[in-house]
């Protein structure tokens, strides 16, 4: 993607080029269903626009169709079911004890349903990244996308964001503006959103990883 391409599409921030991550960096993906943000980044990565690996999909929910989707690219995916677990903190044990199984360095959600603790978060100090559908600090929580359309506004969109305790709040590495169309349903307009989470996901993770390895050099 070129720098026209993300101002066409209304990205912040603009980037000359996708930074070019090396070595590779290791990704643990975390997704409650579709997995199409999962789908995204491994493209991304087979297209060697995101110099990365997927080292484990964790789904929670069996019917997701994010495992289908990790066959395909040849990802090993393992479920943990919530409803296996006495409390969110154990589920985040035995999260952490997988990913730290299979070596990841960043932990990427794509449409990670469960709240998550500081067992998990402080496994991976700064290193988790989550993507919303709305331009934040609009539009928290769920049903973000109703929510835009009940507030009347005439643009929304998503952002790629660190992930911190309280929800939808870590600090912004990306976002994508889409606008909202008189006609929109729910479903239209979160289709729309999708796209542009697709084009801006796998940038965010070059540029939140980018800037860490920056950061770690001046310590
Ligand atoms: C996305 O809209 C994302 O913003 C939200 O969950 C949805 C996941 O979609 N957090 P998918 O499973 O990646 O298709």
């Amino acid at each position: 993607m070129n720098s026209s391409d993300l101002a066409n599409s209304l990205c912040s921030p603009v980037l000359s080029s996708i930074p070019q991550l090396d070595p590779p960096v290791r990704l643990g993906v975390m997704a409650s269903w579709s997995g199409s943000n999962f789908e995204a980044i491994a493209q991304a990565i087979c297209d060697r626009r995101l110099n990365a690996q997927i080292q484990v999909v964790i789904y929670n929910n069996p019917e997701a169709k994010v495992v289908e989707r990790a066959k395909r690219f040849d990802v090993p995916a393992v479920l943990l079911n919530h409803r296996d677990f006495e409390s969110r903190e154990a589920l985040d044990r035995a999260i952490v004890k997988t990913l730290k199984h299979h070596n990841i360095e960043w932990l990427v959600m794509a449409g990670w349903m469960r709240i998550v603790t500081p067992v998990l978060l402080n496994a991976f100090p700064s290193r988790v990244l989550n993507i919303h559908p709305s331009l934040l600090p609009s539009f928290k929580g769920n049903r973000a996308v109703e929510q835009a359309l009940a507030a009347g506004v005439k643009i929304t969109g998503c952002t790629v964001h660190l992930v911190v305790p309280e929800v939808d709040s870590g600090e912004i590495i990306m976002q994508a503006a889409v606008p909202v169309l008189p006609s929109d349903t729910a479903e239209t307009l979160q289709n729309r959103i999708h796209i542009q989470e697709h084009v801006i996901y796998p940038c965010a993770i070059a540029l939140a990883a980018h800037n860490r390895e920056g950061e770690s050099k001046d310590e």
